[in-house]
């Protein structure tokens, strides 16, 4: 990995065979019929043709990334996509529906004001059960406070629009957020789409969406997935009329990125010690977004005892630009390379040019 950095100052490497891995375990899950991966965690061409060829299909939530899968994955099946824009302009499902893609609405208005599109068409809707799970308060995507779906109370005027659009509504789609460990939040999500799928007999998929969390610290017990799949295969035998589909980002990608960075200077504050990176919160934004963590070793210095108690910053000029904050390291010097883990999922693909300074690019390791 070092090799691969070359001189270069900062980079995210990912592994391919760690993302073929995890999509292999979902695949195997026996009682989710389909596995489509938000591709909004990490759209890199070679993710997106690794996952790809586990079999696994994909959900989209812009023309830009619907265009991304088309152009790493030539001649996939269009109904291997999904299509779940939120508050987009007409024009991106007037191009959607002219392609045949599948899409899932999650707005009244859509239904109400553009109808006509949709005649002849089946849909999906995303349903707001009401309830959010996540990590932070910004990755919880329901609930009266959270701008994502059809309120329960819409349900009726729901299948109204839809009849008057001439529509039919043959999926239930609800995430209700990110980075969550506990499966009875998934069969809750079931249950809820279950029973809203009542009033809507044309419905045999209930998409439960994404969500599955990856552990960030040393020592927290990953997601039960045999657990997960029994649960979910309980609730399919109580309710053998529907297909289960998940839609995970983050649980294919996150472990398979790093981002590595080197050190630029050094400072001690009376007692606070920085450790100074070429690249921040431009290159990865959940720390100071959402306060994630990620693990951060010094790779030039691995076998070295972690002694200085330090920030790690970037060079951005924000006081939130913070990798972590209170971190063990070994004692490092300018050139040292860290490593941030656990950055494969909305690592690149949420940085920017902030103080005009480029984020990573990204490079594959190659194991020949
Ligand atoms: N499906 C829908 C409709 C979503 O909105 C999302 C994520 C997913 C699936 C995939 O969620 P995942 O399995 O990756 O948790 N940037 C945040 C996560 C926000 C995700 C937004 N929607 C983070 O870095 O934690």
């Amino acid at each position: 990995m070092i090799d691969l950095l070359g001189d270069r100052q900062y980079a995210y490497v990912y592994d391919l065979q760690t993302v073929a891995a995890q999509a292999q375990l979902l695949a195997g899950m026996g009682s989710v019929s389909r596995v489509l991966y938000a591709i909004k965690a990490n759209p890199h061409p070679a993710i997106l043709r690794t996952i790809a060829a586990q079999g696994l299909s994909f959900e989209c939530v812009s023309r830009g990334e619907i265009e991304r899968v088309l152009d790493a994955v030539p001649g996939i099946e269009r109904e291997r996509l999904l299509f779940t824009p939120n508050f987009a302009p007409r024009a991106e499902y007037q191009w959607a529906l002219e392609r045949g893609l599948r899409i899932t609405v999650d707005n009244l208005y859509v239904l109400h004001n553009w109808g006509g599109m949709f005649h002849g068409h089946e849909i999906f809707a995303r349903i707001d059960t009401g309830h959010g799970h996540g990590h932070h308060p910004k990755v919880r995507t329901a609930g009266l406070h959270s701008k994502f779906g059809v309120p329960l109370f819409e349900l009726g005027d729901l299948h109204r629009a839809a009849e008057q659009a001439g529509a039919r509504i043959v999926g239930l789609h609800a995430h209700t957020g990110s980075g969550n460990f506990a499966v009875g939040g998934w069969v809750e999500t079931a249950r809820t789409l279950a029973d809203a799928a009542m009033q809507f007999p044309g419905v045999d998929v209930l998409n439960i969406g994404g969500g599955l969390g990856v552990p960030d610290r040393p020592g927290q017990h990953p997601l039960d997935l045999g657990e997960f799949d029994a649960a979910l295969g309980q609730f399919r035998t109580g309710h053998p009329g529907f297909g289960l589909w998940l839609e995970p980002g983050r649980y294919l990608v996150a472990a398979a990125g790093v981002l590595l960075a080197r050190v630029t200077q050094l400072k001690g504050k009376g007692a606070v010690q920085y450790v100074g990176v070429a690249t921040g919160m431009n290159s990865l934004l959940r720390p100071a977004l959402y306060g994630s963590y990620h693990e951060i070793v010094n790779l030039t210095h691995l076998d070295d005892p972690a002694e200085l108690h330090c920030t790690v910053v970037g060079p951005i000029c924000e006081s939130g630009d913070v990798l972590g904050h209170d971190r063990l390291l070994p004692h490092s010097a300018e050139g040292d390379i860290l490593l941030i883990a656990n950055t494969g999922a909305y690592g690149h693909v949420m940085g920017s040019n902030y103080n005009l300074r480029a984020p990573a690019e990204e490079l594959i390791l190659d194991y020949r």
